[in-house]
C-alpha cells in the first residue's frame, strides 16, 4: 500500500518543467575552493543550482568532481569561500542532503526493508515499504542484499536516500557499473522519482550522453574552475529519440573536458 508522502505530483503535463514545485533546495557556491595540501583541486566556483534542477557535473577523472560532492554533503570543508543551502551557509554533515554512490552500500546483516528503513522512527516500516514500491522492489523487503543484482541494490539505495525527503540528492556516478540496460532503466527511474519527490539533483558522470539525457543544465569542471555551464534546452520527452540537437550538445561538452 502507498503511503502518501508528500504532495501530489504535478500533473504530466507540468512534468516536463525544469524545475518541479516540491522541497528541493537551493545550493550556492561563493568563491568556493579545495587544496589538499599545495595541491589546489578547486580554484573558485561560483554558481547557484536553483532548487529542484537537476544537474549533471562532468570532467576528467582525478579533476575534483568527488570532492566537490563532499563539500556539498559536508563531509568534508572547503579551503576558501562559502557554500550555501536555501541562503544559509553550513559546515559539518548535512541531513538534508544524500548521497549515492557507485557501490550501494547495502548493511548485509539487514533485510532490504531495513536497509532502506535507517531511522526507526514510528511509521518507518509503512515509509519504507512505500519507497521500495516507488523503485519497483516491493516484492523483495524481505530478502537479503545478497541475492539482488547490481541494478537492483542501486534502488535500494535510492530508495534509503529519499526516506528521508532530501531536499539535494547527490549522486556520484551511480550507474558506472551497471550494464546498458540497466542503466537505461534507472534513468527513467531516477527522472520519475526526481520528479516525484521534487529534490535538487546533482550527478556525477563520465557519460557525456547519459548527462544530457537526464540533466536540465550540464557543468564541466576542468582545471578546478566550471569550464562549460550548458543548458539542455530540450524536452524531456524527446530526448530518447536521439534529437540532433542533443549530439549537438554532446559535442560541445567533450569539446570542453
Ligand atoms: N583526502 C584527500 N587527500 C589528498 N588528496 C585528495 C584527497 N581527496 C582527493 N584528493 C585529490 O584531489 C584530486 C581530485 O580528486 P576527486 O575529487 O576524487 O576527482 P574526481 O572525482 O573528479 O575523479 C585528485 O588529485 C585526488 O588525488
Ligand atoms: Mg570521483
Amino acid at each position: 500500500m502507498m503511503v502518501p508522502l508528500r504532495a501530489a505530483a504535478p500533473s504530466p503535463e507540468v512534468q516536463d518543467q525544469a524545475t518541479v514545485a516540491g522541497k528541493g533546495l537551493e545550493l550556492a557556491f561563493e568563491g568556493v575552493t579545495k587544496a589538499f595540501g599545495d595541491v589546489g583541486v578547486l580554484k573558485g566556483l561560483d554558481l547557484v543550482i536553483p532548487a529542484g534542477q537537476f544537474v549533471a557535473v562532468v570532467g576528467r577523472s582525478g579533476g575534483g568532481k568527488t570532492t566537490l560532492m563532499r563539500l556539498i554533503a559536508g563531509l568534508d570543508g572547503p579551503t576558501g569561500g562559502a557554500i550555501r543551502i536555501d541562503g544559509t551557509a553550513r559546515r559539518g554533515l548535512q541531513p538534508d542532503v544524500r548521497l549515492l554512490f557507485q557501490d550501494a552500500r547495502l548493511l548485509p546483516w539487514q533485510r532490504v526493508l531495513s536497509n532502506v528503513g535507517i531511522a526507526r522512527d514510528p511509521g518507518w516500516k509503512a515509509r519504507a515499504q512505500a519507497l521500495l514500491a516507488e523503485v519497483g522492489l516491493a516484492e523483495r523487503a524481505g530478502d537479503w542484499p545478497y541475492v539482488l543484482s547490481g541494478g537492483q541494490k542501486q534502488r535500494v539505495a535510492l530508495a534509503r536516500a529519499l526516506v528521508t525527503e532530501p531536499g539535494i540528492l547527490l549522486l556520484d556516478e551511480p550507474f558506472g557499473a551497471l550494464d546498458a540496460l540497466t542503466r537505461a532503466d534507472m534513468h527513467r527511474l531516477l527522472t520519475r522519482v526526481w520528479r516525484q519527490h521534487g529534490f535538487t539533483a546533482i550527478l556525477i558522470t563520465h557519460d557525456v550522453a547519459e548527462a544530457v539525457a537526464l540533466a536540465d543544465r550540464v557543468l564541466v569542471l576542468r582545471d578546478g574552475r566550471v569550464a562549460e555551464d550548458i543548458t539542455v534546452d530540450i524536452p524531456r520527452s524527446a530526448r530518447a529519440t536521439g534529437a540532433p540537437r542533443l549530439a549537438e550538445l554532446e559535442r560541445r561538452i567533450l569539446s570542453a573536458v
